[in-house]
């Protein structure tokens, strides 16, 4: 079953790069783990930086929500180092280590044509949105993994929120949630 998730998510991750792919501008992951799906987004738009935050040590626990205690321990077997060895076949991707959004500070003003937001918790999704879609080029891509996932409630009401507030629509594939820059 997880199995089966992680194969949707890499095909629409694909699929958003092929369609992304002749556009100018980066590409970023917020929620990579050990970089199953980076790995999809630095193969797919070879040409493009590919900007990946994670703490690489699991969930910053001082910015869960009461319902998502759940996440606590959660995706801590990862590590810097053994990712930057995965990621070290692919040019284009740049580690970006610590707690989100924070991080994204460092990098100043990007132009990204593709962004997948995979961090599963209300408030790194909702930061997600936010920094990225004032960055997306037009003709970009948003994609939210978690969006539909029963065990993901916050990510879905920070899709929400953030489509309400900014008044802009969003698309439903596979459970995920798909915001096209115009
Ligand atoms: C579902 S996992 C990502 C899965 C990954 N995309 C894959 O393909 O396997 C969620 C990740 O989000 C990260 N995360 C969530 N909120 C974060 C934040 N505010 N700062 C940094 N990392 C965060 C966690 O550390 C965790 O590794």
């Amino acid at each position: 079953m997880q199995y089966e998730d992680g194969k949707i998510t890499h095909e629409l991750v694909a699929r958003c790069c092929q369609e992304v792919l002749p556009l100018s501008g980066d590409a970023a992951e917020v929620g990579v783990y050990r970089g199953d799906s980076a790995e999809v987004i630095c193969r797919e738009l070879p040409n493009d930086r590919v900007f990946l935050f994670d703490t690489f040590a699991g969930f910053p626990a001082d910015i869960l929500d009461s319902c998502e205690k759940h996440f606590l321990g959660a995706f801590r077997d990862t590590c810097f180092d053994d990712v930057a060895q995965r990621m070290s076949a692919y040019d284009n991707a740049r580690l970006v280590p610590g707690v989100f959004p924070a991080t994204a500070r460092g990098l100043g003003r990007v132009n990204l044509k593709f962004v997948h937001v995979d961090a599963d918790i209300y408030l790194s999704t909702l930061a997600a949105l936010w920094w990225a879609w004032p960055n997306l080029v037009s003709g970009g891509i948003m994609l939210c993994d978690d969006y539909l996932c029963g065990s993901c409630p916050g990510a879905a009401r920070a899709v929400h929120q953030f489509a309400d507030l900014e008044g802009i629509a969003f698309e439903t594939r596979a459970k995920r949630a798909i915001f096209f820059k115009d």
